[in-house]
């Protein structure tokens, strides 16, 4: 078979070119298209930076509103599909439910399907970016046993997300700006970060030319895991067990250090970055503004500082570069702004979504794709003979 290179994790094998995200893991650096995150979270909007990714520059004001637009018109779900959200138990968690849903947009546009036809994956595009915020709000709106709200097109992206989860019917709905501002900018900082595990995932899938739905509720899921998505809702209760149990960071930190049971400090490390995440600097600053805008202290954004703090200056963490990551500070906020902690992993979804349309598309169109398949070392049995079952 060939000589093949064992590399457990990818953690030395690109598997394609891109021109849409760059990182600097050691010098903690990220730009999207060539404009540094720093400069992007103070400066656009999560639309704006949709469009630059998928797209690749950043619109005119014709097209960013032509772009709108056409979310505006596509933002309703199919009667057939508000059904959906009946049968799954009221427990479920929404990151499974979210998925599900968006594999089964496939089932309902059947007429935009085809990876290779431009209008197809542009109609796509338009579908999933549309519906997900819409498909997200009735998943948190089912597991406390609300009415699901149609959506409200002369608000914005993400105040009507806002109000479709918050909000009920027949009662006016006053979105809070600082809200709405807060969740624009985090959505920003996940919206993209290069070959990560669902990312990497939605091409893999994309490769074998499924189409954008199906590759994309692979990342969904993909993303639900406890090491990439999921770290943020795991911070969390990481956090609150923390507060429950006395607050004592210096305890939990020698629990990490000895690996009893297994703790990682959650919202700590990285694959790529053995600097201060760019994106975590972000949020720490965001969810300070945040909390003292709403008048909202809050017991956990101080263990969490504490925990960066006593972590920054150990030898443990320090020799193995592990840094607070995007995940450590963005629980508070979301917290704040009254999101159940199960729906953490569901709000990095929505931010990471233009990511995964802007990097599948970028997988279709470039010729060197090939279909993705790692080769393995296979460690095995050797030949033997089959024994019949009467003499094992
Ligand atoms: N707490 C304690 N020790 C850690 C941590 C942590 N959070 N992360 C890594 N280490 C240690 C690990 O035990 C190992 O030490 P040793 O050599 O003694 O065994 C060393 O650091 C290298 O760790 P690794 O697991 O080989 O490194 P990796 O590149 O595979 O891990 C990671 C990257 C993100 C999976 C890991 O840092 C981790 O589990 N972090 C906690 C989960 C988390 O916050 N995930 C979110 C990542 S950022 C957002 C996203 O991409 O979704």
């Amino acid at each position: 078979t060939g000589h093949v290179a064992l590399d457990h994790g990818f953690m030395n094998t690109a598997a394609c070119e891109s021109k849409i995200t760059f990182i600097d893991g050691d010098e903690g650096i990220l730009r999207y298209r060539g404009y540094p995150i720093e400069e992007l979270a103070e400066k656009s909007t999560f639309l704006e930076v949709s469009y630059l990714l998928i797209y690749g520059e950043l619109p005119t004001a014709a097209q960013q509103a032509e772009f709108n637009g056409k979310l505006r018109m596509h933002t309703l779900l199919h009667e057939e599909m508000r059904r959906f959200f009946d049968g799954f138990p009221r427990d479920a968690h929404p990151m499974a439910v979210l998925s599900s849903a968006v594999s089964a947009l496939s089932t309902f546009y059947q007429d935009s399907l085809d990876p290779f036809d431009r209008d197809h994956v542009e109609m796509s595009t338009v579908r999933l970016m549309a519906k997900v915020p819409t498909i997200a709000s009735y998943a948190h709106k089912k597991s406390i046993g609300q009415p699901l709200l149609y959506p409200d097109n002369r608000l914005g992206y993400v105040e009507d997300f806002l109000r479709m989860t918050f909000g009920v019917p027949a009662q006016e709905y006053e979105v809070d700006p600082v809200h709405a501002k807060a969740l624009d900018l985090l959505f920003i900082l996940h919206a993209d970060h290069e070959q990560n595990c669902s990312t990497s995932t939605v091409r893999l899938v994309g490769s074998s030319q499924a189409n954008l739905f199906a590759s994309v509720s692979a990342g969904v899921n993909a993303l639900f895991g406890p090491l990439h998505g999921g770290a943020n809702q795991s911070v969390q209760e990481m956090l609150s067990e923390i507060h429950r149990t006395g607050g004592d960071v210096e305890a939990f930190v020698r629990k990490v250090k000895n690996k009893e049971d297994g703790v990682r400090l959650m919202g700590f490390g990285h694959r790529v970055y053995k600097n201060y995440d760019p994106r975590a600097a972000l949020v720490k600053k965001a969810a300070q503004d945040v909390l003292a805008k709403l008048h909202k202290p809050d017991p956990l954004l101080d263990i969490a500082m504490r925990l960066e703090e006593i972590a920054l200056a150990d030898e443990y963490f320090v020799s193995r570069k592990l840094y607070p990551n995007v995940d450590f500070y963005t629980g508070v906020i979301y917290k704040a702004m009254g999101f159940p902690t199960k729906m953490f992993t569901v709000l990095f979804a929505l931010g990471r979504l233009p990511g995964w349309i802007a990097q599948w598309r970028e997988m279709i169109e470039d010729p060197a794709t090939k279909l993705g398949r790692p080769r393995q070392v296979y460690v095995g049995a050797s030949r033997r003979p089959y024994t019949p079952i009467e003499s094992r």
